[in-house]
């Protein structure tokens, strides 16, 4: 079974979607097969990955396989669900096929940008929220690791991705009471441990953080006493260029302006801590290996330059006259 990861936060506007975006693209970026599962109706993290004209050649296709359930009762051979409102079905209409992104070793189930029939999951009952883990394990063994993007608030769909989920990570925002930003979440991990529910925190994350700021200086304390080892050492403060990199579709690491370097080397710490907490160690040793190696490579020797022919003295008018 892969590492599957949700961030979730009740609270909207905390960086989710951002953080998944750049901890899956780090995957990939370090050969890790990588799924990401898009449930968030609003579709922008399918929109960062893919873009809009795939989204909307996905819901065509979608479309059809719709068309066709409503007329025979059952797809039809060589039909697949592409789109990740399908894992809420009790029955999956057809398999499971991710959309194999732009970038290698990089796969989608995704939403699409104002998702109807995604956003209508949250009218079936909280039953319904079982479903994408049993989906999605299915198809999870042929990934090193899935990363599920979670809507906010507290719906079927949001519980859905928190279930399929064996690793949590939480991004919290901070503010005078910081525990608060988080308390539903450690509840609703709590209660569905108690049912069963396999899904352990693997840490919380600090986003627009400010080291000026005595309030958030003295959140993070808080929450250090709190959480102990589980507050993620690395922290990311107000970037301006993160939404720059969103936009553009790529990661931030990948923007190339200066203010993009220094938000990079943030945005990097947090998810290398992630992947390393969550069993990736040897792959970003692996990287930091490569890089020694092609640092550390002996110079070419400099080819000898061809020694310049002697020139032959002109013969000057002056030189036939002596
Ligand atoms: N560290 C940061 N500095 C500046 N802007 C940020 C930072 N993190 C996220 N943002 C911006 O804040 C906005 C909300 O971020 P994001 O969409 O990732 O949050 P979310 O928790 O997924 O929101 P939602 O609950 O609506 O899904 C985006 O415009 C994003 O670019
Ligand atoms: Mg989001």
């Amino acid at each position: 079974m892969p590492v599957i990861i949700s961030m979730p936060n009740q609270k909207g506007g905390v960086g989710k979607t951002t953080l998944a975006l750049h901890l899956a693209w780090r995957c990939q970026e370090l050969g890790l097969k990588t799924l990401t599962v898009d449930l968030d109706p609003q579709g922008n993290f399918s929109e960062s990955m893919v873009g809009i004209e795939v989204l909307d050649e996905i819901e065509v296709e979608d479309a059809a396989l719709f068309a066709r359930l409503q007329e025979n009762g059952q797809a039809l051979e060589g039909d697949i669900c592409r789109r990740s409102y399908h894992l809420f079905s009790d029955i999956l209409p057809a398999p499971l096929a991710p959309y194999p992104t732009h970038l290698p070793n990089l796969d989608i189930l995704p939403a699409n940008i104002n998702d109807d029939p995604l956003s209508a999951m949250n009218q079936q009952s909280t039953g319904t929220a079982m479903n994408p883990a049993r989906h999605l394990a299915t198809i999870a063994d042929q990934y090193d690791v899935v990363v599920i993007d979670v809507p906010p608030g507290k719906g079927t769909v949001h519980l859905g991705g928190v279930i399929a989920a064996n690793k949590v990570v939480l991004p919290v925002m901070m503010s005078a009471f910081p525990m608060r930003g988080i308390a539903g979440m450690l509840t609703t991990l709590k209660q569905l441990k108690e049912q069963g529910v396999r899904t352990d925190l693997l840490g919380v994350v600090v986003n627009i953080y400010s080291s000026r700021s005595k309030e958030h200086v003295e959140g993070v304390q808080l929450l250090k006493e709190r959480l102990g080892s589980l507050l993620l050492n690395n922290k990311i403060g107000y970037r301006a260029s993160l939404d720059t990199a969103v936009g553009a579709m790529k990661p931030v690491w990948k923007v190339g302006t200066g203010a993009a370097r220094e938000t990079a080397k943030q945005v990097r710490g947090v998810v290398d801590e992630i992947i390393a907490k969550a069993g990736f160690e040897t792959y970003l040793a692996a990287e930091r290996q490569a890089k020694v190696t092609v640092n550390t490579k002996p110079a070419k020797p400099k080819a000898a330059k061809p020694k310049a022919k002697k020139k032959k003295p002109a013969t000057t008018t002056k030189e036939v006259k002596s």
